[in-house]
């Protein structure tokens, strides 16, 4: 059997006597894109931040290339490839798209207080690592500001994946876009996912972009994992049933019929 990149076991946060995830197994194939789903409230957030190093577990574990984990920081979830894509990107709109790459890591000449910047060479890498992943910007000493909403989601996860990223972790990367910029993001998505050797979770409300990417899917509500499995082994319908937490699509017709009705009657 493959072992999992990551391996999620028994994992367990409280927020002081509510319990916001509680004992979610979750494992993570190298090259797969795994679409994490569900509703508002379901502890996908929470599940990232603990695999991102953010929060620490109330109980469980979290395995990484089989080895035991114990994130106190960021930091330590990131050296051990753990590459989080926030929706707020972290990026700095006024300053050059290189800047942005290496932003806190840029390469010196001489030691560091008093080093100058390898400014050409940065230059080089970011354009050729951006050209990799499938955009050619003109000129890497662009502000980023200049960049569309798209552009800048592939720019974070570029540059995640230049400083080591063995999974990628992306937040609700297509929401705030439009319909062209959307597009272009799930087309990054699919291509770093062609390299073979990064998994991808994909955390999103879109089911139609979780089918057109997703490899697999886990199902989250309020806490627990209540589905997955490989997408094409799931149906239509059964993902429309699990992303809206297991409740029935007939009750939720119901219920708006319900609703229709009484907004009928307030009218008249
Ligand atoms: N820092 C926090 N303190 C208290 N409760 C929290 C905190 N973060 C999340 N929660 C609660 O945990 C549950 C899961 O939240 P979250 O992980 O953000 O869900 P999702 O991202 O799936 O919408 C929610 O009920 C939320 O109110
Ligand atoms: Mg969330």
């Amino acid at each position: 059997m493959v072992e999992p990149l990551i391996r999620v076991r028994s994992l367990v946060k409280q927020f002081g006597p509510f319990t916001a995830l509680n004992g979610i197994d979750l494992d993570i194939y190298r090259g797969e894109v795994h679409a994490l789903l569900g509703d508002n409230g379901a502890g996908k957030s929470t599940l990232i931040r603990l695999l991102s190093g953010l929060y620490r577990p109330d109980g469980g574990q979290i395995f990484v290339e089989g080895k035991p984990m114990r994130f106190r920081s960021p930091r330590d979830a990131s050296k051990a490839g753990i590459g989080t894509v926030y929706q707020e990107l972290a990026l700095n709109p006024l300053m050059s798209v290189t800047r942005n790459f290496f932003m806190g890591r840029e390469l010196f000449w001489g030691t560091k207080p008093f080093g100058l910047l390898r400014m050409q060479e940065m230059d080089q890498i970011t354009h050729e690592e951006m050209i990799k992943i499938g955009i050619d910007i003109s000129d890497p000493r662009q502000a980023v500001g200049t960049m569309s909403g798209g552009q800048r989601q592939t720019l974070a996860i570029a540059r995640a994946i230049y400083f080591g990223a063995k999974v990628l972790i992306l937040d609700e990367p297509t929401s705030a876009l439009g319909l062209k910029q959307q597009m272009e993001v799930l087309k990054t998505i699919v291509r770093v996912r062609g390299r073979g050797d990064i998994a991808i979770i994909f955390i999103t409300h879109n089911e139609l972009h979780s089918k057109l990417v997703a490899d697999r899917y886990t199902f989250l509500a309020l806490g627990e994992v209540i589905g997955g499995g490989l997408s094409e082994e799931l149906a239509g319908e059964q993902v429309r049933h699990l992303m809206a937490g297991g409740v029935e699509m007939k009750d939720l017709v119901k219920e708006l019929a319900a609703a229709r009705n009484e907004t009928f009657r307030h009218a008249s």
